[in-house]
């Protein structure tokens, strides 16, 4: 592949999986590559900077003053989005609205979780079992970090599977080989954002020990010192952020992760051997399946990498599947070792005060998915092919695991 052939807003390019060939000349050839506005997008892209090695990715993710985050992490995020996210703000607002979240997801609280995230896992897993082949990302992927973020935020077991067929259904339809048609897209955004509001109300009038009863009674301050709660339009993009980035992006590190697995018996082997392998290897999980495909950042004014000049203004995408593969920060990084160490894998972003928020209760979850699945079971084969979902540039998540046909041995 010639680095002239490379077009990111080709969906064609993402269609079996993340396109690491086009990734290895970039970082070889043109590591600040400056990608023409692909055509026919809506809305349309202009032209951005690729980054796509590790310790650009790193600096860039760390620099928020240079880098702002404020015009949102997709190269399509709509207007709105502008400031009014956690992933769309900047400095003394960004922590103001972190902090308040943040309680939710620190490793004390994630260990609270973590009876929960077994009971949750076991059952998922006992369920396929009895199926004895099964659809590996919808039947088990799917299901454990629905309802862990589910959990966490405080939604009614009965509402899930319908809302996150929704959180399913906006991701999909940016796929233009999806049957979900694109101008659905506003519809299901409403849809969610009435079911926020609904709950909010719910929380309001009887209080309980989650997120979403925190996020509508809080107060925060503004820049000039005063206080007041979230607004409507910031509670339905929070409500949107947690549901899609606390389900999506783990549901594809499991699936993912288990095709890596059954592509490469020996490690498979060795870790049913020895379970004590399973947080390094959930660590090579996540370098691998890296299921955030970009972030976007806009430069604050006028500037350079590696002597290649940035304009003010320009946006900026971090590439973390790439940098997951440098070749200078890796040993063999085409080679999936689930005792790699050390592992500085950049999958829950380069750093910086927007690193993901989940990273601990995502850990969790595929370690412990893992660990209950090779305990029951004698053998898993995969019984067809694997397909993909391409969301193209529109979401940060690019493209995802959609299929995975998988038979399961009980023990
Ligand atoms: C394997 C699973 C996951 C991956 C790969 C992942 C990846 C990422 C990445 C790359 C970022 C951007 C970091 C940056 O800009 O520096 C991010 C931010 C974020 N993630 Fe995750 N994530 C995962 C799971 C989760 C889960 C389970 C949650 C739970 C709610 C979550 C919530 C968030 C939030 C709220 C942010 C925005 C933080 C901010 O802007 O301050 N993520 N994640």
């Amino acid at each position: 592949m010639r680095l002239d052939d490379i077009d990111l807003g080709d969906p064609a390019l993402f269609r079996r999986g993340f396109p690491h060939e086009a990734f290895s000349v970039l970082r070889r050839d043109a590591p600040i590559w400056w990608h023409p506005a692909p055509g026919r997008l809506h809305p349309p892209v202009k032209g951005f900077w690729v980054l796509s090695r590790y310790d650009d990715i790193e600096a860039a993710n760390r620099d928020t003053e240079l880098f702002t985050a404020f015009e949102g992490p997709s190269l399509q995020s709509p207007e709105e989005m502008r400031g009014t996210m956690m992933v769309s703000m900047d400095g003394p607002a960004h922590t103001r609205l972190r902090k308040l979240i943040s309680a939710g997801f620190t490793p004390r609280m994630i260990a609270r979780l973590e009876d929960q995230t077994r009971r949750w896992a076991v059952s998922i897993v006992e369920a396929a079992l009895e199926r004895g082949t099964c659809e590996f990302v919808s039947d088990v992927a799917y299901q454990l970090p629905m309802h862990m973020i589910a959990d966490i935020v405080g939604i009614p077991v009965e509402d899930r599977a319908w809302l996150f067929s929704k959180t399913n259904d906006f991701l999909q339809c940016s796929d233009p080989e999806s049957s979900i048609p694109v101008s659905e897209v506003q519809a299901i955004q409403v849809e969610m954002f009435q079911y926020a509001q609904k709950l909010g109300e719910q929380k309001r009038k009887h209080p309980q020990d989650d997120v979403w009863t925190i996020l509508q009674t809080v107060e925060v301050e503004t820049d000039d010192g005063e206080r007041s709660g979230l607004s409507q339009i910031e509670l339905d993009l929070f409500f949107l952020l947690l549901t899609i980035a606390g389900s999506e992006t783990t549901r594809n590190a499991i699936s993912l992760g288990l095709l890596a697995l059954l592509e490469h018996p020996d490690q498979l082997a060795s870790l049913r051997r020895d379970p004590t392998q399973m947080s390094s290897a959930t660590e090579e999980i996540l370098r691998w399946s890296s299921p955030v495909a970009y972030f976007r950042r806009t430069a604050s004014r006028d500037t350079e990498m590696r002597g290649v000049p940035i304009q003010a203004g320009d946006s900026v995408t971090l590439w973390y599947p790439s940098g997951n593969r440098d070749e200078q920060i890796f040993d063999a990084p085409f080679r999936f070792d689930i005792a790699r160490s050390p592992n500085y894998q950049q999958a829950f972003g380069g750093g910086g005060p927007h690193f993901c928020l989940g990273a601990n209760l995502a850990r969790r979850e595929i370690s412990i998915l893992f660990e209950e699945l090779l305990a029951r079971t004698d053998d898993i084969a995969l019984v067809g092919d694997v397909t993909y979902s391409v969301q193209g540039l529109a979401n940060p998540i690019v493209v995802s695991a959609k299929e995975l046909p998988v038979r399961l041995q009980s023990r």
